[in-house]
């Protein structure tokens, strides 16, 4: 199974990650997260104790080269589009709460766009883990659109959009849909977060009509409450984490299918 879980700017796309993350493992999944996000996140709201000591890959500028043949802030050379990554989750991967995580760190595109090393190993490795049976991947994106690159996320299984009900939040969705049919991803399913009443979920239904849903997480203040104290979202609602079993039910049934 492999997600990519992308949305507007903080609307709860690293909290759900982690909390899908959490309970796909508790449903018996062997988990990689991939935090894509250059201002990274998921590391210490899946409640790592000190998420700074930990160095993203694109840091590791003789892995880098070793791998692609050139180093990282090089662009323009030739250097390999498909380096060997098969043994960095095991060898780079933190794990927390049973959820082994990659930090991929800040690439700076410049004027090369996703054509640089760092990008490279970030690509192949979301592209080319081959993931068994009970295994899932799932990274968690920067807010917006511009990084939905071909070659990044079109070997996912599914492209999560998370929305808030609000207006902003729901341009965004239109926006990654149109960007996601372009490329032609075809499995795109929003989650609807923060949802305090049904009229929350009715307005998020109404406005995206041909949106699959795959769920409607609960606001709960205690998620809140547990990013503030440094703990993951898991176990802090009972409603949350319901909702959150939901969707990793459907997602395994119509893996399975
Ligand atoms: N269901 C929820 N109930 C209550 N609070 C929530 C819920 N989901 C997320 N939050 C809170 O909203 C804030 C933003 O969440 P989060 O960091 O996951 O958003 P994000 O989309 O990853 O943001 P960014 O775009 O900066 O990466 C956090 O303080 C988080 O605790
Ligand atoms: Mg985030």
């Amino acid at each position: 199974m492999k997600l990519a879980v992308t949305g507007k700017g903080g609307v709860g796309k690293t909290t759900f990650t982690a909390l899908i993350c959490m309970a796909l493992a508790r449903a018996g999944y062997d988990v990689f997260a991939i935090d894509a996000d250059p201002n990274a996140t998921l590391l210490g709201c899946l409640g790592h104790p000190a998420p700074e000591t930990v160095e993203p890959l694109v840091k590791l500028a003789d892995l880098i080269e070793e791998r692609t043949g050139a180093r990282p802030g090089h662009s323009g050379g030739m250097f390999r589009m498909n380096p060997f990554v098969d043994d960095i989750p095991a060898n780079y991967a933190q794990t927390v709460n049973g959820v082994r995580v990659l930090v991929a760190g800040a690439v700076k595109t410049g004027g090369s766009g996703c054509y640089c090393p760092e990008n490279a190993m970030v690509r192949a490795l979301v592209s080319h883990l081959l993931l068994e049976e009970k295994v899932a991947l799932v990274v968690d994106m920067e807010a917006g659109i511009e990084h939905l690159s071909r070659g990044t996320i079109d070997s996912v299984d599914q492209l999560v959009i998370v929305s808030e009900p609000s207006r902003a939040s729901v341009e965004t969705v239109k926006r990654i849909r149109r960007l996601a049919a372009d490329i032609r991803l075809p499995r795109v399913v929003g989650i609807g977060n923060c949802i305090r009443s049904p009229a929350d979920e009715q307005f998020l239904r109404a406005a995206l009509p041909d949106l699959e849903f795959a769920g409607f997480i609960p606001y709960d203040e205690r998620i809140g409450e547990a990013e503030r104290a440094g703990r993951s979202p898991a176990g802090a609602s009972p409603a949350v984490d319901e909702a959150v079993a939901r969707v990793v039910r459907l997602f395994a049934d119509r893996l399975t299918r």
